[in-house]
C-alpha cells in the first residue's frame, strides 16, 4: 500500500516512472488510491484548464477502410455495411451548423481510403479559408507522409493517431499482417516532424491486453508526449473477429485517464464517446478524473449508423444541436462548462521531466 502512494506520489511530481513502477499502479488498486488519483488528476487539470471543457466536432467523413483491424465495426470485410462518402457539401454544411453552435475545432475522421486525399486537402482549405478561427483535426489513419505533408500545407493543425498498442506482439494481435506496429509509429514521428499537435492513445481492455502491455502504453506516452491522449474502453461490434471478447471497465479507463493527466499534467484528455457508450454518466466520470474535452458528433444523422466502429454507440438519433444541448446540461449539473475555444493545449510552465 506504502509503495502505491510512494509510486502515486512520484507520478504527481513529475517524476518519471519505469514500466515496473506503471505496471504496479495497474495492478496494485485500492479504493484509497483510486480515490487519490483522481483527486489530484482533477486538481492538476483545475489549475491548468479550470473547469473549462473543450468540444470538438466530430465530422465522420467516410466509412470506407482498406484495413481490416479485428476490433473494428468499418474494417474492410464487414460486408453488412452500406458504405458512404460525404460530399463537400454535406461536410461544410456540419462545419457551418457546428460553428454557429460554437464549435471552434473540427475533427474530420474516417477509414483509410487514400483516394479521399485530394478531397480532403480541398476540404482542409475551405473551412480554414471561411473560418480562420478555426482548428483542424484530421482523423485519418495511416497515410504517406507526403500526404501528411499535404494535408499540413492546406492547414491542418492536429493529428489523432492512437498508437493502439506499444508492444509490437500485441499490435499483432489486433491487427493482420499487412499492418505493422513499425509503420504506425513512423507515422507519429512524421506527425510530430511535420509540426502537427499530434494525439496518440489506445483502447482500454482492448483483447489480450496484459497490465504489462498498459505498463507500455503508459511509457510510451511519457516518453512521446503526445499533446492529445485518446483513451476509451474496448466495445465488441458484433461483426467482427472479437465479437465475443469482453468490454473494457468503466473504473479501469477512468483510472488510466487519471494517471494520464498526472504524468502528462498540461495533455487535452477527451472523455470518449465509447466511455459514454459503456455507462450512462461516462462522460462526466471522465471529466471527474482529470479528462478537459468532449467530442460531440456533427455528422449527419443519416449516416451516423453507418460509423460504428463498436456496438451501441450514443447519439446517432440525434443531431448536432441537440448533442450540444444535453452536453451543456451534463456539464453543468458536474459543475464545468463548455467554452467556445479552438482549445490549444496550454504548456504549463516548469514542466519538464525531473
Ligand atoms: N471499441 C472501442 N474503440 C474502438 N476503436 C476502434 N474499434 C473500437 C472498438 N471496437 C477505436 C480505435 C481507433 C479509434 C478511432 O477508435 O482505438 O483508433
Ligand atoms: Fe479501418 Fe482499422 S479497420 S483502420
Amino acid at each position: 500500500m506504502d509503495q502505491l502512494f510512494s509510486i502515486i506520489d512520484s507520478l504527481s511530481a513529475g517524476v518519471r516512472l519505469s514500466e515496473e513502477q506503471f505496471a504496479s499502479l495497474v495492478t496494485h488498486r485500492s479504493d484509497e488510491g483510486d480515490r487519490l488519483l483522481r483527486t489530484r488528476a482533477a486538481a492538476v487539470r483545475d489549475e491548468i484548464y479550470g473547469k473549462n471543457v473543450y468540444v470538438r466536432g466530430l465530422i465522420e467523413l467516410s466509412n470506407v477502410c482498406k484495413n481490416d483491424c479485428y476490433y473494428c465495426g468499418i474494417r474492410k470485410s464487414n460486408p453488412d455495411l452500406q458504405r458512404y462518402r460525404l460530399s463537400e457539401a454535406q461536410i461544410m454544411h456540419c462545419v457551418r451548423s457546428g460553428h454557429d453552435l460554437g464549435f471552434r475545432t473540427f475533427v474530420l475522421q474516417s477509414g483509410e481510403d487514400p483516394s479521399t486525399d485530394e478531397a480532403i486537402c480541398d476540404i482542409v482549405k475551405q473551412i480554414k479559408t471561411e473560418y480562420p478561427d478555426c482548428a483542424v483535426t484530421l482523423s485519418l489513419g495511416e497515410r504517406d507522409r507526403s500526404t501528411y505533408e499535404a494535408f499540413r500545407a492546406a492547414g491542418a493543425d492536429r493529428y489523432l493517431l492512437r498508437h493502439e498498442t506499444a508492444t509490437k506482439a500485441h499490435y499483432e494481435k489486433l491487427h493482420p499482417a499487412d499492418m505493422s506496429f513499425e509503420h504506425r509509429m513512423q507515422c507519429l514521428g512524421d506527425l510530430r516532424d511535420l509540426g502537427y499537435a499530434v494525439g496518440a492513445g489506445f483502447m482500454v481492455g482492448a483483447p489480450y491486453q496484459t497490465p504489462e502491455d498498459l505498463a507500455r502504453d503508459f511509457v510510451f506516452l511519457q516518453e512521446f508526449r503526445p499533446d492529445m491522449v485518446g483513451i476509451g474502453p474496448f466495445i465488441p461490434h458484433k461483426d467482427t473477429p472479437f465479437k465475443d471478447m469482453p468490454a473494457g471497465s468503466l473504473e479501469d479507463t477512468l483510472y488510466y485517464l487519471s494517471i494520464i493527466r498526472l504524468m502528462l499534467p498540461d495533455v487535452l484528455l477527451p472523455a470518449t464517446t465509447a466511455l459514454g457508450t459503456i455507462h450512462p454518466l461516462g462522460r462526466e466520470m471522465g471529466i471527474q478524473h482529470g479528462a478537459n474535452v468532449i467530442m460531440p458528433n456533427l455528422s449527419p444523422v443519416t449516416v451516423r449508423k453507418m460509423y460504428q466502429l463498436y456496438d451501441g454507440k450514443i447519439c446517432v438519433n440525434d443531431d448536432a444541436a441537440q448533442c450540444g444541448a444535453c452536453l451543456d446540461l451534463r456539464l453543468e449539473k458536474i459543475g464545468h462548462r463548455i467554452v467556445v475555444d479552438r482549445g490549444d493545449r496550454k504548456h504549463r510552465k516548469g514542466d519538464e521531466i525531473r
